[in-house]
Order: structure tokens, then C-alpha cells, then sequence
């Protein structure tokens, strides 16, 4: 990190302490206060970690203010708009764009790795039919530890990469094989003449009983939703990720910790809250009557995919995501859906609404993606799922630079205690 001469000077009952500012590459200084509690005997509080740094990074960078994103520097609408997730996924683990060569050796390995091991397909059965996929792929994906031990020691750099790419690779075929199980379909094998995309939408939608062709139009759009989600900087799912690593465990558990977080309707499973929001809705007439509920103090209820812990302007991949579905629907001539009526004037409203511009409530990633995913016959249980395997890149970048972090050490953040001080313990008789 740059080094910065300037301290911070905090004075606690007439004692000041200096503390180092340190100067990132982009956004805003971070006030070092590891030696704070060893100096003052004060902890910092900060729930939820809205001002707090856990580590630092070179992946991924969000000027949440501008509605930036970048990865290695490279702006989130450009890779879009002319990368594809293959080689998006090379500069996150590796920080640099590959040549032709590098991205031919790399795409080879990825495709020599989306089958699993055959004795896993068991694991499926183990389900009930209706169990919601990311209850599968947490579950799958924590056994890989049970199959993979070639691949487990967090120590071994070659493990380490041979992990990664196993990861990467054989996600979607996890994911396809979980849709395929809830819908009573046979599993479907990868096949290493089509690319990644075209790979999953095949596993997900063809059956013995006929030739399934994919559509090159859904294949790119479908590449570029993974894309879209690939790595966010620290978000709740990715720091699950690395705090699991801290403590040493293999790669298979921190990714299947991921998972799960990211399950949460406030995280990843908001595309699916989403969609399910946009259907309650129903009609165009019925969104002032949502949107009062989400304005009410006294109601819990939020407007799935508006609002960002970061972005306080609208999230870039949003507006790329509504590009992908304007070309999706108009693709499959269903470009007059009312769910997106309902979505696009559902933005209108909300975004004319004093209370959602007051607290810069865009919409997200998630608010377009599921009409997207939903238009190419992909139930809302499995848009989760489809998150979660394009994360996977950035959960595991984000692992890899942890573990060669020389300041690596368990993360164990500490608490403000407000429960009961010492007391002796009263038997039952006298209680
Ligand atoms: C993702 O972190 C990442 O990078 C995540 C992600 C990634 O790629 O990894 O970008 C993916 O998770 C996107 C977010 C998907 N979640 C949703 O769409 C669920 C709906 N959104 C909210 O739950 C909420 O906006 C969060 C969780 C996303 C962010 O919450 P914050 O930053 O903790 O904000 P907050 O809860 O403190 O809200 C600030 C105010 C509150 O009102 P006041 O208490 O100040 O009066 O805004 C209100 C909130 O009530 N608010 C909303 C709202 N989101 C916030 N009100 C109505 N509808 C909403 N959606």
C-alpha cells in the first residue's frame, strides 16, 4: 500500500494516540488501527463493517458514489461488452489479460474439468425432489473436500491452483445437475465441444429424447450475466469466504461458507426475492401499493433489488443487465413481458420517489437479472444457484490472494458486551 506521512491523532480521556493513514490506489485513506486496542485498551464498533476494512486488495475496486466497477482496472461494462467470462475469469485469479495461447491453454483446462466424480451423483439422490438447489449446492459442493484430496492442502501452491480450477470448472455442472434432480430429469454430462455457457444451458435444457441446440443469442447473454456477477470486492459472501480461510480450512468448506451466505435474500437470494416481488406485484396498478410499503417505517417490507451497501448511484451492472434484457425478451418475442412492464415502471416510480432518491436506492444487479433468467425457462430457485457459480471465480481469487497475504492471521473480531457481569451460579431449590 502507498505510504502516507499524514497519522490520525484520537484522544481518549486526555491521552492522544497516533495511528497510521495508509493510501490506496483508488478511493478513499483507511486509519490503521490494529495496535489501538494493545495502546488504548479500546475496541472500534462498527456492525455490519459499513467503515471498515478487513484486508486489502487488488481485485476488484467500487466507487460506490460514481457507479464504478472495476476488475484489475478493467470497467465492469467494458469486459461486458467485449471479454467473455472465461477469460474474465483468468484476470481475476491471475491480474492480467491473457494472450490467445494463455486463454486457449486455460479454457482447455477449465472444459477438461466439468465432469464430477460419478460416485457424487449419489449425493443428489440424497435429497428430497423439492429441496431448493442451494441447499444442494451447499452440500455438494462441501463434499467435493470428501472426493478431491488431491486438492485440499491450502499450503500447496499447485493444490491450491488445482482446487481453483476444479471449482471453476465443475460448478455448473453441479448446478445443472441440481436443477435436473428438482425437475425429475436425468443428469445431463458437460461436453467439451461448447463453450462454458452453451456447456450449462445444454445441461440445463436438453433431454435424451431429442437434439437440443443452444441459441448463440442466450448463450451470450448467459455469459454475460456470469460476468456481471463474477467478483464484487468484500461483499457478505466473499468475506464469508475469507474468514472461513483464515482458519485454515480447505477450499471445497470456504466456498460451500460462501454459498450459503449467499443464499440470503439480502445478498445473492435477492434475485430470486426479486422476481418473486415483480409476480406479487402483478400489474402496473399495484406498485404504489408496494412502494408505500417499502416507504413505511412500520413494515419490514423492501423492494428486492433496489439498494446497495456500496453503490449510492446506479450499479453499473444493472444498466448492462437491462441491455441483456431488453435483447433477450425481444429475441424470444416476449420483449412486451409484464414482468418487465412492471420492472421498468417500478423503476420509474421508485426512482421519482423522493424516499428511494433521498436514500440513493438504485436498482441492483439483481433487479434484471431474474426477468433475463426467467424469459430463458429457468425457475427462480435457480437463480441463486446461477450467482453463485459465477462467483465462484471471485470467491476464489479473493481466497488465493488471501492465503498468500503475509499479514494473514484468523480473522476474530471482538465485541461490545452488554450482557450480565459476574454471578454465582443459585440451585435449582433456590431459584
Ligand atoms: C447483492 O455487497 C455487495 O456487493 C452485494 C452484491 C454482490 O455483487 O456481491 O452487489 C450483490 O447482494 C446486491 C443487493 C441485493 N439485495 C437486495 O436487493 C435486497 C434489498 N436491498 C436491501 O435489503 C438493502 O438495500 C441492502 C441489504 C442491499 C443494503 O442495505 P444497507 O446498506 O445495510 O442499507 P440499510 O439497510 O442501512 O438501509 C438504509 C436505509 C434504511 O432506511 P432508514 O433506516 O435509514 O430509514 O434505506 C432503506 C432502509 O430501510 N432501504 C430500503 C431498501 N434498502 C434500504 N428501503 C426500501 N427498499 C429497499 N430495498
Amino acid at each position: 500500500m502507498a505510504e502516507n506521512t499524514d497519522t490520525a491523532k484520537l484522544t481518549i480521556k486526555g491521552e492522544t494516540y497516533e495511528l497510521p493513514i495508509h493510501s490506496p490506489t483508488a478511493g478513499p485513506d483507511v486509519i490503521d488501527i490494529r495496535k489501538l486496542y494493545g495502546q488504548a485498551n479500546v475496541f472500534t464498533y462498527d456492525p455490519g463493517f459499513t467503515s471498515t476494512s478487513a484486508c486489502d486488495s487488488t481485485i476488484t475496486f467500487i466507487d460506490g458514489g460514481e457507479g464504478v466497477l472495476l476488475h484489475r482496472g478493467y470497467p465492469i461494462d467494458q469486459l461486458a461488452g467485449q471479454s467473455h467470462y472465461l477469460e474474465v475469469c483468468y484476470l481475476l485469479l491471475y491480474g492480467e489479460l491473457p494472450s490467445a495461447a494463455e486463454l486457449e491453454k486455460f479454457e482447455r483446462l477449465v472444459t477438461n474439468h466439468t465432469m464430477i466424480h460419478e460416485q457424487m451423483h449419489n449425493f443428489f439422490r440424497g435429497f428430497r425432489r423439492d429441496a431448493h438447489p442451494m441447499a444442494t449446492m451447499v452440500g455438494v459442493v462441501g463434499a467435493m473436500s470428501a472426493f478431491y484430496h488431491d486438492s485440499t492442502d491450502i499450503n500447496d501452491s499447485h493444490q491450491r491452483e488445482v482446487a481453483s480450477i476444479r471449482l471453476i470448472a465443475k460448478m455448473p455442472t453441479i448446478a445443472a445437475m441440481a436443477y435436473k434432480y428438482s425437475i425429475g430429469q436425468p443428469f445431463v454430462y458437460p461436453r467439451n465441444d461448447l463453450d462454458y455457457a452453451s456447456n450449462f444451458l445444454h445441461m440445463c435444457f436438453s433431454v435424451p429424447a431429442e437434439e437440443y441446440h443452444v441459441n448463440p443469442v442466450l448463450a451470450r447473454a448467459m455469459d454475460r450475466i456470469f460476468t456481471l456477477h463474477a467478483d464484487h470486492e468484500q461483499n457478505a459472501s466473499t468475506s464469508t469466504v475469507r474468514l472461513a480461510s483464515s482458519s485454515g480450512a480447505n477450499p471445497f468448506a470456504c466456498i460451500a461458507a460462501g454459498i450459503a451466505c449467499l443464499w440470503g435474500p439480502a445478498h445473492g437470494g435477492a434475485n430470486q426475492a426479486c422476481l418473486e416481488m415483480l409476480k406479487e406485484i402483478g400489474s402496473v396498478d399495484r406498485i404504489p401499493e408496494f412502494i408505500a410499503r417499502a416507504k413505511d417505517k412500520n413494515d419490514s417490507y423492501r423492494l428486492m433489488g433496489f439498494g446497495h451497501r456500496v453503490y449510492k448511484n446506479f450499479d453499473p451492472r444493472a444498466t448492462v443487465m437491462k441491455q441483456s434484457a431488453d435483447e433477450v425478451l425481444e429475441l424470444l418475442g416476449v420483449e412486451d413481458n409484464p414482468l418487465l412492464q412492471v420492472a421498468m415502471e417500478l423503476e420509474k416510480q421508485a426512482l421519482a420517489d423522493p424516499y428511494f432518491a433521498d436514500k440513493k436506492l438504485f436498482p441492483n444487479v439483481d433487479f434484471y437479472s431474474g426477468i433475463i433468467l426467467e424469459a430463458m425457462g429457468f425457475p427462480t430457485s435457480m437463480f441463486t444457484p446461477i450467482f453463485a457459480m459465477a462467483r465462484t471465480v471471485g470467491w476464489i481469487s479473493q481466497w488465493k490472494e488471501q492465503l498468500a497475504d503475509p499479514q494473514l492471521k484468523i480473522g476474530r473480531p471482538r465485541q461490545l458486551y452488554l450482557g450480565e457481569t459476574h454471578r454465582d451460579y443459585i440451585d435449582i431449590e433456590k431459584r
